[in-house]
C-alpha cells in the first residue's frame, strides 16, 4: 500500500492527527498536502500530549521524513514555535528529515492583520476563520502575488518584490480598513530572519517524493480540516481557501493521482465544527454540552468550543463520493459509551423534499436532520483492540455507518486519544512504537 492518503471526511478536526501517528510507524515519508496553522493535529503518543498545526505527524518516528508541500500556507514563525515545542519535548527535528517546500506559500505577517480586518469587516456574514491569515495567504497565491518559502532564501529578490507587494497591502489597509500601514524595513528584516533560519529545511521538494515513488517506498498524504470545508465542494463560502479532499492530495503534494492507492476517510463517531456555516444534526442543549465535555471538544489551534451533533451519514457519503475512499476510520466511538440511545442522519429534509446527498449552501443552511435511532451499549470500548471487543451494540453502530456511507470497509476504530488506543479491523498489523 505505497502511497495513502488520510483525508478528513466531515467538517474537520476528525482525528486525523491520531490515525497518521498511528500509521506512520510503517511509512517512509509523511507529506502535508494543504492548508497551514489553521490545522490543529492533536496527537498523544509516548512522547506526550501534542497539537500539531503544521508539521507533519510522522515528525515522532525518526525514520519517517517528513514534507511540508507545495499546496500548505506556511507562517514560517509558527514553523518555528513549533519546532522550538517539539525540541523542547526531546524530538529531534534534523534537517536531513524535515523538508519544507520551497514552492509553498508563505503566510506573512499582512495576511493575519488582513484575516481579522476581513472578518470584522464580514459582520453578520463572518466566517469564523482562525485569523490565521489562510484565506488572504491563498487569496495572494491565487491572484499570483504570494510570496513563496524559497524566496525568503533570495535576499535580493525578496528586497525587490516585497516592496511591490507591500506597496498594494499598505494601499489596501489605508484605504480601505483605515488602518495604519505595515513598515516595509520591519516585515523585511522579519522575512529575511527566517529565511536565514529556515534555510537548511526549505528545499525543492519535488526530487525528494519522486525517488520515494520511483523506489514504491510507504508514503502517507496528510490532510487538513475535511471535506465539507473544501473551497470547491464544501458548505462555501464558510470553508476553507484548500482543497482537503483526496483530489487535493495529489495536486498539493504533487503526487500522480493513479499513485494513490489507497485513500482513508477519517469520521468522528459523531459531528462536530468550529467556525460558522451550517451543520445540519448540531445539538443544543444537554446532549451537546455531554459530547463536548467527554470528547474534549475545544478547537486545538483557537480553543473555541466546538458545535456537536449527531453523526451525519449524508455528509460522510457526500464526502466518500469526492474523495473514493477506500475504507473509513471511526475516531472517538470511546465518547458515546455512556450514552443510552444514539441517532444517526440518513437524509435530510429541505422544505419538504427529502434529500440523500448534499445540497449546496442556501439548502443546507434549511436541512432538517432525518433520524435512525440506535440504542447505546453503556460500556466502556477503551480497551477493545479487536473488532469482537467491541460490544454488540457498538458493532452495530458501526456497520450502520458503514452501510450508510456506502458499504465502505471501518479499516480502523479509535477508542481513546492515545496511539495505542486504536483498533485494526481489517487484519492489517501495525508495529506500534
Ligand atoms: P480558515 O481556514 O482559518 O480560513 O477558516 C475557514 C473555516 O474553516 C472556519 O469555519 C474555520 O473555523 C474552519 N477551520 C479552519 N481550520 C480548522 C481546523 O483545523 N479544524 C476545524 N475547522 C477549521
Amino acid at each position: 500500500m505505497p502511497v495513502t492518503a488520510v483525508v478528513g471526511a466531515q467538517w474537520g478536526d476528525e482525528g486525523k492527527g491520531h490515525v497518521v501517528d498511528f500509521m506512520a510507524s510503517q511509512a517512509h515519508m509523511v507529506i502535508r498536502f494543504q492548508g497551514g496553522d489553521n490545522a490543529g493535529h492533536t496527537v498523544v503518543n509516548n512522547h506526550g500530549k501534542f497539537a500539531l498545526h503544521l508539521f507533519p505527524c510522522g515528525i515522532f518516528y525518526p525514520h519517517v521524513h517528513n514534507v511540508l508541500g507545495t499546496g500548505m500556507a506556511i507562517n514560517p514563525q509558527s514553523f518555528l514555535e513549533e519546532m522550538t515545542m517539539l525540541n523542547d519535548a526531546g524530538l529531534e527535528t534534523p534537517s536531513s528529515r524535515l523538508h519544507i517546500s520551497e514552492r509553498a506559500q508563505v503566510v506573512m505577517p499582512y495576511h493575519v492583520l488582513i484575516d481579522g480586518l476581513e472578518e470584522e469587516a464580514r459582520g453578520k456574514h463572518a466566517q469564523g476563520t482562525t485569523k490565521r491569515g489562510i484565506g488572504p495567504c491563498y487569496t495572494d497565491k491565487a491572484a499570483r502575488v504570494g510570496l513563496r518559502m524559497g524566496d525568503l532564501t533570495d535576499a535580493g529578490h525578496l528586497r525587490e518584490y516585497l516592496r511591490h507587494v507591500m506597496d498594494v497591502k499598505n494601499r489596501l489597509l489605508t484605504r480601505v480598513y483605515d488602518h495604519d500601514p505595515l513598515c516595509y524595513d520591519d516585515v523585511l528584516e522579519q522575512a529575511l530572519a527566517w529565511g536565514k533560519q529556515l534555510a537548511p529545511y526549505i528545499k525543492n521538494t519535488h526530487p525528494l517524493v519522486q525517488q520515494a515513488l520511483r523506489e514504491d517506498k510507504t508514503i502517507l498524504l496528510e490532510g487538513q480540516l475535511g471535506a465539507l470545508r473544501d473551497v470547491n465542494w464544501g458548505i462555501y463560502p464558510y470553508v476553507t481557501s484548500s482543497s482537503p479532499i483526496a483530489g487535493g492530495a495529489a495536486t498539493g503534494a504533487g503526487v500522480p493521482p493513479h499513485r494513490i492507492n489507497n485513500i482513508i476517510g477519517v469520521v468522528k463517531a459523531y459531528t462536530t465544527a468550529v467556525g460558522e456555516g451550517p451543520v445540519p444534526t448540531e445539538l443544543d442543549g444537554e446532549m451537546e454540552r455531554t459530547l463536548r465535555e467527554v470528547g474534549e471538544e475545544y478547537g486545538a489551534t483557537t480553543g473555541r468550543p466546538r458545535r456537536c451533533g449527531w453523526f451525519d451519514a449524508v455528509a460522510v457519503r457526500y464526502a466518500a463520493e469526492l474523495c473514493g475512499f477506500s475504507s473509513i476510520a471511526v475516531t472517538k466511538i470511546d465518547v458515546l459509551d455512556q450514552l443510552p440511545t444514539l441517532k444517526l442522519c440518513v437524509a435530510y429534509d429541505v422544505d419538504g423534499t427529502r434529500y440523500e446527498t448534499v445540497p449546496d449552501t442556501r439548502l443546507m443552511a434549511r436541512a432538517q436532520p432525518v433520524y435512525e435511532e440506535f440504542p447505546g451499549w453503556q460500556a466502556s470500548t477503551t480497551e477493545a483492540r479487536a473488532w469482537h471487543d467491541l460490544p454488540p451494540n457498538a458493532q452495530a453502530y458501526l456497520e450502520r455507518i458503514s452501510e450508510l456511507t456506502g458499504g465502505l470497509p471501518i479499516s480502523m476504530v479509535g477508542v481513546g486519544p492515545h496511539r495505542n488506543d486504536t483498533l485494526v479491523v481489517d487484519g492489517q498489523h501495525y508495529e506500534v512504537a
